[in-house]
């Protein structure tokens, strides 16, 4: 505590000495990183910090809607929200490459931002670019042997574009998750927010394995919101370090009544970790295991086979792309 303390200082110092009175931007994802990087930026300079919030159309159900609920609670923070959703879907069309799919993803939220900082401009120039880029985003995106062995590009570090106008604020950069939370709840966020399962900046969008579809998403965000829902009902989410869904390129032949069917399938995947850079899959309950299954192919039209992801890390990664 006492380190976090000084930790909140010298951060509030080093972004008041380097934007000296400009103007920030700052991508809001609702998700742990972004909250606590928005809520330490805050902290330093309030009245000069804009975050954005990008409804890309590949994040989970309703997040748009539970994030602006929980932001009102967060007073003095200033929030632009962008529906930005049929242009990413647009530019996802037909490709499959997950890194062509990631720098996609990361170019389309700079152009965003690009947008939104030239509409603020008629006010005043924006200076900064704020990420909350935590330190494994960072190892694991520039690889020591060079770029051909980087694992993925995440996207708030890899996939920039070369143009960019923004200065870059990254004052996460060298914190773990676990120390993230900590520095969150140190600055007052809720349990809500700092206790949430951390959710990739290119969101569904490397979860719909190969080609994303309007379709594929919906599917995909009906079936992760039941597994979450069973893991909360079951008071196994906070025990979990991340759990979600993905759906995979295939179909396989079911039978619903006697009928034959022919549909999509999804993996569950649940992981325990303390830093994210390695993993075990968690020792979810048959039980849970059935009862998510049996909801997902119930309720969701489309899928009709659930399998669940028993691999570590490594050799997977945590997100299937
Ligand atoms: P991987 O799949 O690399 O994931 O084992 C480790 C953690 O990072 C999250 N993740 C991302 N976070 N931008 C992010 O902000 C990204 O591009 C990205 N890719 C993966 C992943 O969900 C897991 O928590």
């Amino acid at each position: 505590n006492w380190i976090m303390k000084d930790f909140i200082e010298e951060k509030v110092k080093e972004i008041k000495e380097k934007t000296k009175g400009e103007k920030v931007l700052l991508g809001l994802s609702g998700g742990v990183d972004s909250s606590v990087a928005a809520a330490l930026i805050n902290k330093a300079i309030s009245k000069d910090l804009v975050c954005v919030f990008v409804d890309t159309g590949l994040l989970r159900k309703d997040e748009a809607k539970k994030v602006k609920k929980q932001y009102e609670e967060l007073n003095g923070l200033n929030i632009v929200y962008v529906d930005a959703k049929k242009r990413f879907l647009d530019k996802l069309k037909g490709v499959k490459d997950p890194e062509a799919k990631r720098k996609i993803i990361g170019r389309e939220f700079i152009e965003v931002f690009n947008e939104e900082a030239k509409k603020l401009k008629e006010d005043k120039e924006i200076k900064f670019l704020a990420q909350g880029t935590i330190y494994p985003d960072v190892i694991e995106s520039v690889s020591v042997k060079g770029p051909s062995h980087t694992i993925k590009s995440h996207h708030n570090v890899g996939g920039l574009p070369e143009d960019l106008k923004f200065e870059i604020i990254e004052p996460l950069r060298e914190l773990f998750k676990d120390e993230v939370r900590k520095l969150g709840y140190r600055l007052g966020l809720s349990k809500e927010i700092v206790g949430r399962h951390p959710f990739p900046g290119p969101g569904l969008g490397i979860r719909v394995i190969e080609e994303v579809t309007e379709e594929k998403v919906r599917l995909l965000q009906e079936a992760d919101e039941i597994f979450i829902e069973e893991l909360i009902k079951n008071d196994l989410y906070d025990k979990v370090s991340q759990a979600f869904v993905t759906i995979l390129p295939v179909k396989t032949v079911g039978v619903m009544g006697d009928v034959r069917t022919y549909e999509y399938v999804v993996s569950l995947r649940s992981v325990n970790t303390i830093d994210f850079m390695t993993a075990k899959w968690s020792r979810l309950p048959y039980e849970l295991l059935e009862t998510v299954a049996t909801r997902i192919t119930n309720e969701v039209r489309g899928v009709n086979r659930v399998v669940y992801d028993i691999t570590s890390k490594p050799s997977g990664t945590i997100e299937w792309e």
